[in-house]
């Protein structure tokens, strides 16, 4: 059995005083429980204050992006041993604005999820097609690049340590959200590419999640899939009692 994870992306949301409200008033509704992974990746500057806020707490804090080097000449950049620093628990890596707006190719990508894996930082590796793509039929194209490219230099023990994110582009931060048949058929096609990559107990295991406009009002139907074993939330996680109740809806299955 897999356990659902929920993770908030803030992307470029709250700071740390914003950071500092949201969890008095969310950990005040969240009630820990073991049957659930609950993960908020905030912005570097606050992934302090995140952490503090929920020391004792089961929740996980991540980062956005990190970059694949130790350190060096790269303005603007953060390393793995920085974030490790911070004690975070994940990275969030490929997700479609580091592809679209920042340019991130499939193999630098693929760089990063190395590094991330061999740092002991659990990534959630994000993939999922354009609108365009999907009304050329290119969708199973796409995954199987992004996927067979990232998966290129892991073994099945490392590729067992990472989360794979399917978040349609043309479904995020828009208010449309794949249907549950939509979500389900590209997250079995990745199930697959993986048993086709490495064995079926890697596939298995695997968790896959679900991004792109999720809330409350359609979390139900979509975390009741089969295959989709969480979700990857921006904007309905940004409010403490709608993350809350997604939480709460990903119990119930
Ligand atoms: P929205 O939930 O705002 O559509 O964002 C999804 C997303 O990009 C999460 O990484």
């Amino acid at each position: 059995m897999r356990k659902p994870f929920i993770a908030g992306n803030w992307k470029m949301h709250n700071g740390i005083r914003e950071t500092k409200e949201f969890f008095a008033r969310f950990l005040g509704m969240y009630l820990d429980s073991s049957e659930v992974d609950v993960a908020i990746a905030p912005v570097f500057t606050a992934i302090e204050a995140a952490k503090n806020a929920c020391k004792g707490r089961r929740v996980y804090i991540g980062a956005q992006n990190m970059h694949m080097e130790d350190k060096g000449a790269f303005t603007g950049e953060i390393a793995p041993g920085m974030l490790k620093e911070l004690d975070v628990d994940f990275v969030i890596l490929g997700h479609s604005e580091r592809r679209h707006i920042f340019g991130e190719t499939n193999n630098t990508i693929a760089l990063k999820l190395k590094k991330a894996v061999l740092e002991g930082l659990l990534p959630i590796f994000c993939v999922g097609e354009t609108l365009q793509e999907r009304e050329n039929e290119k969708t199973e194209t796409i995954l199987r690049e992004q996927l067979d490219t990232a998966f290129n230099n892991l073994d099945a023990k490392e590729v067992s340590r990472v989360i794979v994110a399917y978040e349609p582009v043309w479904a995020i931060g828009t208010g449309e959200t794949a249907t549950p048949r939509i979500a389900g058929d590209a997250h079995i096609f990745i199930r697959n590419r993986i048993k086709e990559l490495y064995n079926a107990v890697a596939a298995e295991d695997m968790r896959i999640l679900y991004g792109g406009s999720v809330k409350p009002a359609n979390a139900r139907e979509l975390l009741s899939v089969p295959d989709i074993d969480g979700a990857l939330i921006g904007g309905a996680s940004l409010q403490p009692d709608s993350f809350a109740e997604i939480i709460k809806i990903s119990l119930e299955g």
